[in-house]
């Protein structure tokens, strides 16, 4: 049985792979880090992952990227074959408040996982969750493998240390050390002060007069943005792939916050032009204007390309949270 460890398990992109990997008939072991609420809404409230928890196929461990010595007892006494590592302070602009823990989870935190493998479990497969955040306001449009980094915010930087560790590993140690340059992706999973959640969550709340306003930062800003699930199969697949290699998983189309406004509010026959409050705690010190990535890479030697449109994506949010509303839950 294929035994896979999972930095990172109870975020959005951790829980659609362990069910994925679960349903594959893998053994998943989760980090989980110490709080003082056992709330762990992404894996508790999904039957099959409780089934799994259940009878012993998912297990979860106490660890945190800060805390070399866990990591490295962990990764020597589950050997995984495979390690996904998707945890960090991934925040953009918290990155901007909280500048040294970013770097020290997202970017010294991946040295520290990098070097358990090395030391603990070489065999081991290292999956990294890089991202387009690495180029900054690019030059060029799209941007690929080869498009120059030039990081704009410190969770950015600490990226492009994580991303550069990787690719030393992988040369300096033969590690199959391998990473997906991630383009946005969002879900109904995905955490709320990310601006999709945010709004699907508002027009629902809106819809449902609970609320009657949303404050947001700037409409104008464009993002490739995808669907989580789409994207963590081509993480599996860069993972599973012959060789250790980099790959950008993108959809190709930009659109603005704007464009995702008009669309989440028409889901509920609503005008975000009457409900947008726009707000400057919201902005950034430093905003990229537009991302958008060319996947071409993953399409050629993977077979990988995202399934899910826009259009869908944002109409599967807003139908997520009026569903949730409707049967009086929080939806996770
Ligand atoms: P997410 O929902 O924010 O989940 C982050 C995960 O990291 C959570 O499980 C969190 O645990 C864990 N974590 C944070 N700090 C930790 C620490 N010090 N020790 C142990 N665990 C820690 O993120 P996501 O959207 O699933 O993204 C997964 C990865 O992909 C991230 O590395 C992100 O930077 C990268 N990425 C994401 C996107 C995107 O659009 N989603 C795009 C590009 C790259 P708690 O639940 O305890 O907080
Ligand atoms: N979060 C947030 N909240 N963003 C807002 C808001 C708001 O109220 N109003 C406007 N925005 C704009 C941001 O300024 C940004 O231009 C865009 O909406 C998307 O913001 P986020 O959803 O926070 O995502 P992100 O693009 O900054 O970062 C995400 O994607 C990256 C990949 O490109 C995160 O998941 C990063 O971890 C990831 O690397």
């Amino acid at each position: 049985m294929t035994r896979v460890l999972i930095s990172g398990i109870t975020g959005q992109d951790g829980s659609y792979l362990t069910e994925d990997l679960l349903s594959g008939g893998a053994e998943v072991h989760g980090i989980v880090r110490q709080s003082s609420l056992l709330q762990r809404t992404r894996l508790d409230h999904i039957p099959a992952l409780a089934a799994a928890r259940t009878d012993g196929r998912l297990k979860l461990h106490y660890a945190d990227l800060s805390d070399s010595s866990s990591l490295q007892w962990l990764v020597r006494q589950v050997q995984p074959d495979f390690l996904y590592h998707l945890a960090g302070q991934s925040h953009i602009k918290i990155s901007f408040d909280m500048p040294e823990y970013t770097a020290d989870s997202t970017g010294l935190g991946t040295l520290r996982l990098l070097e358990a493998v090395r030391q603990g479990a070489p065999g081991c497969r290292f999956f990294l969750a890089a991202t387009s955040e690495i180029f900054g306001q690019a030059e060029e449009s799209p941007q690929n493998e080869k498009t120059p980094m030039a990081p704009v915010n410190p969770y950015a930087a600490a990226k492009v240390y994580a991303l550069n560790l990787v690719r030393i590993y992988r040369r300096a140690h033969g590690l199959f050390a391998c990473s997906g340059i991630l383009f946005n992706h969002e879900s109904p999973r995905r955490g709320e002060n990310y601006v999709t959640r945010k709004i699907a969550r508002a027009v629902a709340r809106i819809a449902r007069g609970l609320e009657t306003t949303v404050h947001l930062g700037s409409l104008e800003p464009r993002r490739d943005w995808g669907y989580a699930l789409d994207t963590v199969r081509g993480i599996q697949a860069i993972a599973n792939a012959p060789a250790p290699d980099d790959y950008v998983l993108a959809t190709g189309v930009a659109h603005s916050v704007r464009d995702f406004c008009e669309l989440a509010f028409g889901v509920c026959e609503l005008d975000y032009r009457s409900h947008v409050v726009l707000d400057p705690d919201y902005t950034r010190p430093v905003e990229i204007f537009e991302t958008r990535g060319d996947a071409s890479k993953a399409k050629r030697e993977l077979g990988w390309q995202p399934d899910l449109t826009f259009e869908e994506l944002v109409h599967l949010m807003v139908r997520s949270e009026l569903d949730a509303l409707d049967r009086g839950e929080e939806n996770r």
